[in-house]
């Protein structure tokens, strides 16, 4: 790390309020051997700070790495020029830099679980732009497991430990999941190689969503958005992962610690796909369905520029731990899509990163934007905004007023005013077409993905009941004959092996060692 110029001042210890410490190995006492005395001020505020340490971790992808960097715009999309389909300031000069933070993450499990485990891996990326911030919250996948957001509470807890004992157990999952057919696509994927990424640097990104870009017009289209990493893709099958396991459960984080530090930046190049705004009733999915892809071969990625990490954080709590990424972060020439599953999130972001972080959360400087902030939002735990000192009337503290304080911006471009009708109903989708594209990924696959698809998918499902595999059978079976038919061979052929090895790994645990107890 780069040595920070100071004093030898800087490098004594002090309280926080600023007094030196004089003697940080005993507590004040009566005495050498006590009672202690409750004036002792450094202690006090030495423990009491440190009893207040933590703070909620995420309550999904708690486990995560983060690194700084910069994305470049080419100022086109594909051959035409990018300003044809969005205004958004990023994007449109050739060459143009914007900072940024990125956070990867595994999902299911707490802040220092194993960095292997079969799991989607969060992308998330914050672009300070000179418009503000723009948030795009993203996995490694392309698709997701649900359309619906009230259905996201349910299938965390289905992926979580047991509430009584404690215990993960796949049981509990794929009860959740054979009962949500949307999820085929998902469960294909993440039981295959893809489920378990290399590491942070050797995967792709993908805003899964569609969202919108909107012109200087007005105009909107649909986009997608693909993170393509130039150090290639590279996945781990189950014995590898279990291995690095069994040696280090950081793995993934250390790579993008080390290879930063190292001076190997890595680098990804940002694609879009771009589709027509509107319900495109000649498809066989819904474009605003986020189980689905749009194939490559129909809507083809399209390079609009590239992202660089260049710099390590320099604390893992404030800059990692803190920064708060949501998916109702949009600067202006981009837009949301009318995806429910978007619009639940967006709600969710912001509302857990109040109670996670705290109400002034965008105050802290991973999260403030990088150019100036003027709001009339006020007060809060630590509200510590110095920027109304660069009003002209720090007085007034609303708007409108005709004495002073802050005036509204004009707006940038058009306006995008799509139209919506329609029944307020609680209903699923038209076009659901559960399995259709879960078959083709499957078709798609080459034989080794496929394979390790049959061998983790049938090893998790062999945990499972009887009425339970049997519905995951049938599912697969609704996405490719063979798929269904394999699935079904290999859960019989494992099912009375793997009771065995659980077994004999209880009895091996129980009898590994007999120390005496010599105190
Ligand atoms: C984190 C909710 C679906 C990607 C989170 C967090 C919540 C949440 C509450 C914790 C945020 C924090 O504490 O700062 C939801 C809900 C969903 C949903 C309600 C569906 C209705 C998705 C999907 C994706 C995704 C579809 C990927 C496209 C992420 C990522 C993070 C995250 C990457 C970690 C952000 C970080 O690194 O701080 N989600 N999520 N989530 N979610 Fe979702």
């Amino acid at each position: 790390m780069e040595e920070k110029k100071h004093n030898e001042q800087d490098d004594l210890l002090t309280n926080q309020q600023g007094h030196p410490v004089t003697n940080n190995q005993n507590v004040r006492t009566v005495g050498n051997r006590g009672p202690t005395t409750l004036e002792n001020y450094d202690f006090l505020e030495k423990i009491s700070h440190f009893d207040r340490e933590r703070i909620p971790e995420r309550v999904v992808h708690a486990r995560g790495a983060g690194a700084h960097g910069y994305f470049e715009s080419y100022g086109t999309v594909g051959d035409e020029p990018i300003s044809k389909y969005t205004r958004a300031k990023l994007f449109q000069e050739k060459g143009k830099r914007t900072p940024l933070f990125v956070r990867f993450s595994t999902v299911v499990h707490g802040g220092h679980s194993p960095e292997t485990f079969r799991d989607p891996r969060g992308f998330a990326i914050k672009f300070y732009t000179e418009d503000g911030n723009w948030d795009l919250v993203g996995n490694n996948l392309k698709i997701f497991f649900i359309r619906d957001p009230l259905k996201f509470p349910d299938m965390v807890h289905s992926f979580r430990p047991d509430p009584v004992t404690n215990l993960s157990d796949p049981e509990r999952m794929f009860d959740f999941l054979s009962q949500t057919p949307e999820s085929m696509q998902m469960i294909t994927f993440l039981f295959s190689p893809w489920g378990i990424p290399a590491n942070y640097r050797q995967m792709q990104g993908s805003g899964v969503h569609a969202y919108k870009w909107v012109n200087e017009e007005g105009k909107g289209v649909l986009v997608k958005y693909h993170w393509e990493p130039k150090q290639g893709i590279k996945n781990l099958t189950q014995q590898e992962a279990d291995k690095i396991q069994g040696m280090n459960t950081n793995h993934a984080t250390q790579d993008l610690y080390e290879a930063i530090e190292k001076g190997e930046y890595p680098e990804w190049e940002l694609y879009v796909q771009i589709m027509e705004d509107g319900e495109h009733p000649e498809l066989d999915f819904d474009p605003l369905d986020p189980t689905k892809l749009w194939y490559k071969e129909d809507y083809p990625w399209l390079p609009v520029g590239k992202m660089v990490l260049n710099k390590n954080p320099e604390n893992y709590f404030t800059e990692v731990e803190q920064v708060a990424f949501g998916t109702g972060v949009l600067v202006d020439g981009l837009d949301f899509s009318d995806d429910k599953l978007l619009q639940g999130r967006t709600f969710s972001y912001s509302d857990t990163q109040r109670y996670r972080v705290g109400s002034n959360y965008l105050q802290l400087p991973i999260n403030r934007p990088k150019k100036h902030v003027a709001t009339n939002q006020e007060g809060g735990q630590m509200d510590y905004r110095t920027n109304f000192d660069q009003h002209k009337n720090p007085h007034v503290n609303y708007e409108p007023s005709v004495i002073g304080g802050l005036k509204e911006a004009g707006n940038p471009g058009k306006e995008h005013t799509p139209y919506v009708e329609g029944n307020v109903t609680r209903e699923t989708i038209d076009r659901e077409n559960n399995f259709g594209q879960a078959g083709e990924t499957y078709r798609r696959f080459t034989d080794f993905e496929r394979d390790e698809l049959i061998r983790n998918l049938s090893d998790a499902l062999s945990a499972c009941r009887e009425e339970i595999q049997q519905i995951m059978i049938k599912m697969c079976t609704k996405c490719d004959e063979d798929y269904g038919k394999r699935i079904a061979e290999a859960i019989k052929q494992n099912k009375e092996n793997k009771k065995e090895e659980m077994d004999e790994a209880v009895v091996f645990a129980e009898d590994a060692a007999h120390p005496s107890d010599p105190y």
